[in-house]
């Protein structure tokens, strides 16, 4: 299913279904795509956000592949419905409670990151964010107007237990098949919400005696991110300390228009999406960076349909692109390549 969603949405997404076919056609599988809408683009034609057409056509799907979301026609902030609860809705509904987030540097772009290339050089780590819970879902939320004091607003950070232990669950798993380390972000010396989290990942880590585990409260970690990156190989933490240090983490790997997700629950399907927004200032010229879109497809062979060779495929396609120096406007490509051409060059390489 292919959710385009809003600014560069369509153009990366529609970049990744091409890689998507191409790879079909290299290795004899035949892949059928249908498309909806979400976002913006669905608020205009529909009122809201995320239909129930699209949901059911979602959970009908064997995976989702989603653009992004939002924009400025839709900001204002006393709107009633935006973009964004699309996005929540259809992660909450499908019960996506894990968001994987891989960055890793590109030996190719050590140049392209604004930090010192000996300090990214080899950094190859993963955010498990939580992505169903805390305060993104955190009831009661809202504003309220008191004529003595003024106006409030209130977010509601919250926790079950179960939430953790699953989430905490999937990244020690997924550490097994890695360097067997998971590091657990959270902020124990103030948050109640942090200290169940703790608790419960001790826990979890008891069945993984071969996986060391170790505790790191997000402001410092937020530090170790860009000063020494490479200390990390799984990192595990709860729904908006996890959004806002994978942004951070793209920056070591260049660009965040280079970074690919996952979200994963208990059943299909997967949401698959590049991490970068929709980017409203370079939508509709082509020139948008589509390796994220097509990383996450990537992702989706891998952990939707078991096609682990053929998303090994698309990685090293997208290598070799950037070893023969292709490089998107936001890579500081001189001259920048476009959306399309690089595309071209990816579908090009697959088949060698
Ligand atoms: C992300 C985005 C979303 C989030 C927005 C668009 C709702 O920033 O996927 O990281 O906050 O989760
Ligand atoms: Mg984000």
């Amino acid at each position: 299913m292919l959710l385009p969603g809003d600014g560069i949405g369509p153009e990366v997404t529609y970049a990744a279904r091409d890689v998507l076919q191409a790879v079909g056609e290299n290795f004899g599988h035949t892949f059928g795509f249908e498309e909806g809408l979400i976002g913006g683009i669905s608020i205009d034609s529909t009122g809201e956000a995320l239909t129930r057409e699209t949901l059911e056509a979602c959970r009908n799907a064997d995976a989702v592949l989603l653009g992004a979301v939002g924009g400025p026609k839709w900001d204002d902030p006393g709107a009633e419905v935006r973009p964004e609860q699309g996005l929540l809705a259809l992660r909450s509904e499908l019960a996506l409670y894990a968001n994987l987030r891989p960055a890793r540097s590109y030996p190719q772009l050590l140049d392209s990151s604004p930090l010192k290339p000996d300090r990214i050089a080899d950094v190859d780590l993963l955010i498990v964010r939580e992505l169903t819970g805390g305060v993104y879902f955190g009831m009661p939320r809202g504003r309220e107007i008191d004529p003595d004091r003024g106006e409030k607003a209130v977010d509601t950070m919250v926790y079950w237990d179960y939430e953790v232990q699953r989430v905490v669950d999937l990244a020690f798993q997924i550490a097994r098949g890695r360097k067997k380390r998971v590091t657990s972000i959270d902020k124990a010396n103030i948050l109640e919400t942090s200290r169940l989290w703790r608790t419960v990942a001790v826990q979890v880590a008891e069945k993984y005696p071969d996986v060391e585990l170790e505790h790191q409260l997000v402001d410092s970690a937020a530090m170790r991110l860009i000063s020494d990156p490479r200390s990390f190989d799984v990192i595990v933490t709860e729904n908006l300390f996890g959004d806002i240090l994978a942004d951070e983490a793209a920056v070591l790997a260049g660009s965040l228009g280079m970074l690919p997700s996952a979200s994963l629950g208990d059943h299909k399907p997967g949401l698959y999406e590049p991490v970068h927004g929709s980017a409203p200032d370079i939508a509709g010229k082509g020139i948008a960076n589509p390796i994220g879109a097509i990383l996450s497809a990537a992702m989706l062979l891998r952990h939707s349909l078991q096609l682990d060779e053929e998303a090994r495929g698309i990685e090293r396609a997208v290598e070799a692109c950037l070893g023969m120096g292709l490089r998107t406007a936001d890579l500081g490509g001189d001259p920048p390549v476009g959306t399309g051409s690089l595309v071209e060059a990816v579908i090009n390489r697959l088949s060698h």
